[in-house]
């Protein structure tokens, strides 16, 4: 039996100019208490600070970085598990950003949400067959004598064997429980998936096999995936568009192809320098990896103007005061960085000063106005910037 057979409802795909999930502007500030009697708030965590995307029907966005830079805290605020400080979460056109808890129950059947931690995201105490069946009853999807044929279609659709639903997590291997995470999380039969590091608690040899599952399902069901992984290696085979992020921003995103084969931000080319097959292009030539120095700074004091430079090569002056916006720089690829360019092309003057009506220094230049900016919100536009030929160019003239 194929996934097809056993869910029949395919979820119609959103109109070619609503994408499913629209994500603009979104913050999420953590207040930091002092200690003591009376706990004052004496700061924010600014995990996740003004991250724009978008994701369409059936389409898959790659969300990738270090440790600590806010992926998981964007995948909750997505899925509504947390509420937004600031911004919008766009889903089919409307905002859910602030709605209540009656309004979000309906779409606690649309998103859904896949966990690192297999074991832990399992009540330990209920049979798989109450996992993956109790979203259908509290639901009130299914009659209750459907719901048990029901649970064993989509456990065969996860690759276990359906009679095996009388069992406990602890019964199964840490890829099985995997699986049965993702059968639970097909229940509702969702339009989107929010899949946090879904492989990176399981052996090497079983990543590729819940890779491929995920992969299957989603073009079967025509599911939008927001794939979290910390890694460019993961995500290749399995997302058209990937998104960097480094502490509480998206630092570039784009085409797999213009993100491996043409990265121009520094962190981009320093990650792609880790991942062992990648064309040598993408990282200048050199073979070896590109190590970032120092650690990560706090998320809750980042470095002024651009968060990367205590960490990259090739920061000015500019870099401390000013922050480099997120320009677009191709039909489908953006970047936030002054210097942007190739590894071993990055230019010696700070591509974006003019367009920002600043100096080389990051100073106001006296008489220049800053410039509208197109492509910065979370969509592409038709126009972008051609740094090295230092012009606007349009879709049309490709
Ligand atoms: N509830 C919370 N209260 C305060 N700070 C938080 C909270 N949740 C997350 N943070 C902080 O927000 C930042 C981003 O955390 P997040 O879990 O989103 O990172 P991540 O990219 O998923 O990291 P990892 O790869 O380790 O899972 C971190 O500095 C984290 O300590
Ligand atoms: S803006 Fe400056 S510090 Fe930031 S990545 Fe670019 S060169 Fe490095
Ligand atoms: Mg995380």
């Amino acid at each position: 039996m194929t996934a097809t057979d056993a869910l029949p409802a395919e979820t119609p795909a959103t109109g070619d100019s609503t994408p499913l999930l629209d994500v603009r502007d979104l913050k999420m500030y953590f207040p930091v208490k002092s200690s003591g009697v009376i706990r004052r708030t004496v700061g924010h965590v600014q995990a996740v600070d003004g991250v724009n995307f978008q994701v369409r029907a059936g389409e898959s966005l790659g969300l990738v970085g270090e440790s600590g830079c806010g992926k998981s805290t964007t995948g909750r605020l997505v899925t509504r598990l947390e509420k937004p400080t600031d911004g919008s979460v766009m889903f089919e056109g409307r905002d859910i950003s602030q709605i209540g808890a009656r309004e979000l129950k309906p779409l606690r059947r649309e998103i859904q949400m896949i966990f690192q931690d297999p074991y832990g995201s399992l009540n330990p105490r209920h049979t798989v067959g109450t996992i993956i069946g109790t979203p259908l009853a509290i639901h009130d999807i299914l009659p209750r004598k459907q719901i048990l044929p029901r649970v064993q279609e989509l456990l065969e659709i996860v690759g276990l064997n359906p009679e095996h639903y009388n069992r406990y997590p602890h019964e199964f291997s840490g890829g099985q429980r995997q699986r049965i995470g993702i059968a639970r999380a097909l229940t509702l039969q969702p339009k989107l998936l929010v899949a946090d590091e879904p492989v990176s608690a399981l052996d090497v040899s079983i990543q590729a096999q819940v890779i491929n599952l995920l992969q299957d399902i989603q073009r079967e069901f025509n599911i939008g995936f927001l794939f979290i992984a910390h890694d460019l290696a993961v995500v290749r085979h399995f997302c058209p568009e990937i998104a960097v992020m480094y502490l509480g921003k998206i630092v570039e995103i784009g085409e797999r192809d213009r993100i491996y084969e043409h990265a121009n931000h520094p962190y981009t080319q320093a990650l792609l320098s880790a991942v062992p097959d990648v064309g040598q292009a993408a990282i200048g030539g050199r073979r070896e990896r590109i190590q970032l120095t120092g650690d990560v700074p706090s998320p809750i004091n980042p470095p002024s103007g651009c968060r990367f430079r205590t960490r990259c090569q090739f920061a000015q002056e500019i870099c401390a005061k000013v922050e480099p916006p997120l320009l677009q720089i191709g039909a489908r690829h953006k970047v936030a960085c002054h210097f942007a360019g190739e590894l071993g092309h990055h230019p010696a003057e700070p591509v974006t000063a003019p367009l920002l009506g600043v100096d080389r220094h990051g100073d106001p230049a006296p008489g220049a106005t800053p410039e509208e900016l197109p492509g910065t919100d979370s969509s592409y536009s038709d126009s972008w910037y051609d740094f090295p030929g230092r012009r606007i160019v349009r879709a049309d003239e490709v």
